[in-house]
């Protein structure tokens, strides 16, 4: 069974809602263009139940079904992301540093086009939820939508997600049980030293060098600290200090992050991490603060719900275009947030040899959304069949 026929029919439309959306991209939880965007073509649709104004700019319909029934959540994520264009695309973005790189413009799109049949055949029992978040990027949209009680107020019994993926072949879908994605936690270092002449060090507490033996001792919390058999990365990204060659600085900051799939991994990072930026404070002779935040939890798919959702995918392509087992990646996505609070999956489907997230050159593949959209269809048609 390929790709559902009304909704090939209609991709030339899915081909033009995503070039608009991508022309006009908008961040964090200021989606508010888009979201109006998205209620114009669900009105088209039919589709009367719609809520706005959830995490700010977020948008969630309600389509009935044939009879009582459950309440399938299917989500998708809107916001974009501060680059500079560079695909030389007629349809780049329009919107001066402002980018759609993460492909959330073909994913608000596969889900318009999920909503459009669903909403024309209604061949399912019970009701979909149409989730439309911002803030996937950045300030957890998705959380903030569970915690604004969006599945207990729509009584949503399980959620489902999809993102595309660059360097999978194009129509490929990916998912497995358990864990997909890690959490991602930031860390701040603030060190606060005594500058001073480059020429006499002997009078300074230098702190370039307490933060560069802060950033060593940091990998021996991989090292030595933790689980090999856990994964775990610990990066620095950013040391600042300093504004001339012949001054020491007063201070230093360090940031960074810390990637897990185990809550224990995350709490005993950041332990170790007091500890160790205490201790080479002291040896250093400076003083030294962390500011340790949490961030995204790890997305962790429901093992049934995962080989479910991957069924669902062999009902769109053909079955050794999907795979289903254990892959982790050390990403991270906020839809992990829903993954708490309900049993569902995260998929993942190839968009072919293009760009990498989060590049500039960067464009959906939009041979893709009409597969996206399928998949969803039949999640919900196999999950709430109409009697
Ligand atoms: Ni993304």
């Amino acid at each position: 069974m390929p790709v559902i026929n009304r909704i090939a029919g209609f991709a030339d439309d899915m081909k033009t809602w995503r070039r608009h959306l991508h022309a006009h991209p908008e961040l964090g939880f200021e989606c508010h263009e888009t979201a109006a965007y998205v209620v114009d073509r669900l009105k088209e649709f039919g589709i009367e139940e719609i809520h706005t104004g959830i995490a700010t700019s977020g948008v969630v319909a309600i389509i009935e079904g044939q009879g009582k029934g459950p309440t399938i959540g299917l989500r998708a994520d809107m916001d974009a992301l501060p680059i500079i264009e560079a695909t030389g695309a007629e349809h780049a973005s329009t919107a001066p540093g402002r980018m759609h790189a993460c492909g959330h413009d073909g994913h608000t799109t596969m889900l318009l086009g999920a909503a459009r049949y669903l909403a024309e055949t209604r061949n399912f029992a019970g009701r979909v939820a149409l989730i439309f978040q911002p803030a996937e990027e950045l300030g957890g949209g998705a959380g903030v939508m569970v915690k604004e009680g969006v599945l207990d107020r729509f009584g949503v019994e399980q959620v489902y997600a999809v993102h595309n993926a660059p360097g999978i072949a194009a129509g490929t879908f990916m998912t497995g049980p358990g864990p997909v994605l890690a959490s991602d936690d930031t860390f701040h270092i603030h060190v606060k030293g005594q500058g001073g002449h480059a020429a006499n060090p002997q009078e300074t507490r230098d702190p370039i060098m307490a933060a560069v033996g802060i950033a060593q001792a940091l990998q021996t919390i991989i090292s030595r600290n933790h689980y090999a058999r856990d994964e775990m990365v610990l990066s620095v990204t950013q040391i600042h200090a300093g504004t001339a060659d012949n001054v020491i600085p007063d201070t230093a900051y360090l940031n960074g992050t810390i990637r897990s799939f185990v809550p224990e991994v995350r709490d005993m990072a950041k332990r170790r991490m007091e500890e160790i930026v205490k201790g080479q404070a002291a040896a250093y002779g400076v003083e030294a603060e962390l500011d340790y935040q949490y961030g995204y939890p790890p997305t962790v798919n429901d093992p049934d719900k995962a080989a479910f959702a991957a069924e669902a995918a062999r009902g769109v392509v053909a079955s050794d275009q999907v795979i289903f087992r254990e892959n982790r990646e050390m990403g991270a996505e906020d839809f992990a947030y829903m993954l708490q609070a309900r049993p569902g999956a995260y998929m993942v489907i190839g968009q072919g040899d293009t760009d990498g997230l989060h590049q500039p050159g960067y464009d959906f593949n939009d041979d893709i959304a009409p597969l996206g959209a399928s998949y969803f269809v039949r999640l919900v048609e196999t999950a709430q069949p109409a009697r």
